[in-house]
């Protein structure tokens, strides 16, 4: 029977063996919820990128570029990291995209031999491809800055839930995880009203993005790190 883990932090990476593995890499507020919404509004491909700099050169390609630094769109790019902005126009489209944490928690788990982007939105298509895929999971959470986060390690707990028949508990970080799920699910969105990145969003102003990002199972998509950019895998199965 494959195994779940969780790593609360990209800065946990180094204890973890990824070979061989599938990362769930997540970022609730908002990276990976972002991107799920963007593939599920016709988005084709979108480029995770670790530096500003870097993710401005994708635009000599034809690349729309998003960026983000502490919940705010960066200055001199297409798009930001709302959900919102990924809803319409933007078909066929490649977006590099730079974010806080969510870039980072995926392009440090390259050594996996699978990453999968997953947020509440696309719970239960992540739920199947993972059992479908039959490899030991570790879901990587993005957290703030370094720091462990309540949104990502929720998630973990979901999806540790919905995955209990059929994956082994390798340790206490996913037993905690489960619980933490199992202690916030009736209200999630209460819950996660004292944390911190929710309140640093309502600082700013941002208010809907949070509602909308903890919805469950709205999105039947399923992007994976396949060469240098993320696709859509249920897109294929779609258009069979
Ligand atoms: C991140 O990547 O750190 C988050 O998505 C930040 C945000 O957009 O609120």
């Amino acid at each position: 029977m494959p195994s779940i883990d969780v790593c609360y932090s990209p800065e946990l990476i180094h204890l973890y063996d990824l070979k061989g593995k599938a990362v769930v890499a997540v970022d609730i507020l908002r990276a990976t919820s972002t991107m799920v919404t963007a593939f599920a509004h016709g988005v084709a491909q979108i480029i995770p990128v670790m530096q500003l700099e870097e993710c401005l050169t994708f635009a000599s390609q034809g690349c729309l570029t998003a960026a983000e630094r502490d919940g705010i769109k960066a200055e001199g790019f297409d798009l930001g990291n709302s959900p919102f902005s990924y809803m319409e126009g933007l078909e066929g489209r490649t977006v590099a995209i730079t974010t806080t944490n969510g870039t980072r928690a995926i392009r440090l788990s390259e050594d996996a031999q699978e990453i999968v982007i997953g947020s509440f939105l696309n719970l239960q298509a992540v739920v199947q491809h993972l059992v479908n895929l039959q490899l030991d999971v570790v879901v990587v959470c993005a957290g703030w800055k370094g720091k462990f986060n309540l949104e990502d390690t929720l998630f973990a707990g979901a999806l540790a839930e919905r995955l209990q028949e059929d994956f082994s508990f390798e340790n206490d970080a996913t037993l905690a995880s489960l619980h933490l799920y199992q202690a916030a699910k009736a209200d999630i969105v209460k819950y996660l009203g004292q944390s911190s990145h929710v309140k640093r969003l309502a600082n700013l102003n941002i208010h809907k993005d949070v509602s909308f990002c903890l919805q469950h199972d709205v999105y039947d998509v399923v992007p994976v790190w396949q060469q240098d950019a993320l696709v859509d895998v249920r897109a294929n199965y779609k258009l069979a």
